[in-house]
């Protein structure tokens, strides 16, 4: 298979879907609700922002200048159109930057990052990223997590390969704390943020993308690695979920 078509395909099932992660307006905001004491005109950095979903969310719930900082620069192009629409664009920065090397002259409030963590990895990014932090100030990460003990063999074979890293609830609250962060409380995003907004559009986007090569093997192939993940979801979302993990510096 070329890396060429693989990546093309990649993008063609990726581009303009509402998130680029599970994630929901609700959760989100259920996750600001759980900062006590967060200032109202915040500086927020929101990392591996992607189309920015959660960007637009943040600064509509606040008063808070959040800086969204991804490499993809479709998606903050998607982003600043976003919070146009919004009306937020003046607290919005898209910024291209990447996740391994943050630096900025005046630190942050709060650091958020929903569904992109995995890249630089939990404990790595949490540790990396808490000099971005005022003292006392807060982390609102997702990270795919094993819930529960045993998974199904065919779930641990495809994320043992997809993400190795993946960990256990308890795993990644040890971590959070290793990393220097108080834990403020943590949940289990709904499975509905996996469907309305990530998978249901990703595989309406496959269906149509499998008519439009339909004698193309090797695109087929890549479309089939992409259903593969939601149809695992589908057999053992019991076993694995987003968790939206919360702390204080
Ligand atoms: C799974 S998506 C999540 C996007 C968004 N947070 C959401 O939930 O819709 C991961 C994002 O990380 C971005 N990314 C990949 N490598 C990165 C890096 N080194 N630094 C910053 N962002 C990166 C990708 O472009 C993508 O937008």
């Amino acid at each position: 298979m070329t890396d060429n078509l693989n990546h093309e395909i990649f993008w063609q099932v990726h581009r303009d879907l509402p998130r680029e992660a599970p994630g929901s307006d609700a959760s989100t905001l259920r996750a600001l609700s759980m900062l006590p004491g967060l200032p109202a005109s915040a500086r927020i950095l929101d990392i591996g922002c992607g189309p920015g979903a959660q960007s637009v969310a943040l600064a509509r719930a606040t008063q808070a200048d959040v800086t969204a900082a991804d490499t993809h620069q479709p998606f903050l192009d998607d982003l600043a159109r976003r919070a146009a629409q919004a009306g937020v664009a003046e607290r919005v920065h898209p910024l291209n930057a990447s996740m391994f090397d943050l630096n900025f002259d005046q630190p942050f409030d709060l650091l958020w990052s929903e569904g992109a963590i995995y890249i630089i990895g939990f404990e790595r990014g949490l540790r990396e990223w808490r000099k971005l932090l005022k003292p006392g100030g807060f982390v609102a990460v997702t990270e795919i997590s094993w819930l529960k003990p045993n998974p199904p063999e065919s779930a641990r074979k495809f994320w043992g390969k997809a993400y190795p890293g993946m960990a256990t609830v308890e795993e990644n609250l040890a971590h959070l704390a290793s990393a220097g962060y108080r834990s403020l409380g943590h949940f289990t995003l709904p499975e509905s943020d996996w469907w309305d907004n990530y998978y249901h559009p990703m595989a309406v986007r496959i269906k149509s993308l499998r008519e439009k090569y339909p004698n193309n093997p090797e695109a087929q192939a890549v479309l089939d690695l992409e259903y593969a993940e939601i149809e695992l979801y589908r057999q053992y979302s019991a076993w694995y979920g987003y968790v939206f993990y919360i702390g204080q510096a």
